[in-house]
């Protein structure tokens, strides 16, 4: 398939460059949005890896996805600023709003919720992403507008 011979060109790239695992992974959610699972016993042989290896950073870090995002795709920041300035209301306004639970696609796939862990807005938490666009200081007011852009 097309992403297979695009997951093969990426490991080629990247297969000798040191702890080449990260760099790698960040390629094909680029190029792909997510990091198939038939990718994962590839990556692991192609770096000399085990598959749980593989697998276990692929969980470990929030920023990967094992499936395909939405079409929008929503991201609320949960870190330690954030929460201290209502992150977990934010959250639960998000469910509520676009229908679908963090962690979630909706099943139409008009969007994914996704909580994240520090934009770099800590300054002006709490903060969110639509689209991998960011928002500070965001409000319940401004997240029910972003919402109803969506037109979900
Ligand atoms: Fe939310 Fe840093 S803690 S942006």
């Amino acid at each position: 398939s097309a992403d297979r011979s695009r997951i093969d060109a990426l490991i080629n790239h990247h297969r000798q460059q040191p702890g080449a695992l990260l760099p790698l992974l960040h390629a094909v959610q680029d190029a792909l949005g997510f990091i198939p699972q038939e990718a994962v016993p590839r990556i692991a042989a192609a770096l000399n890896l085990s598959r749980a290896e593989v697998h276990g950073v692929i969980t470990y870090y929030h920023h990967f996805r094992s499936k395909p995002a939405g079409r929008h795709v929503v991201q609320i920041c949960r870190a330690e600023a954030c929460q201290a300035c209502g992150a977990d209301a934010l959250l639960a306004q998000a469910e509520q709003l676009l229908g679908c639970k963090a962690h979630e696609t909706r099943a139409d796939g008009a969007v994914t919720l996704e909580p994240v862990y520090c934009l770099g807005l800590c300054a002006s938490s709490p903060a969110m992403q639509l689209n991998e666009r960011p928002y500070a200081r965001v409000t319940p007011q401004q997240l029910q507008r972003l919402a109803q852009s969506l037109g979900v």
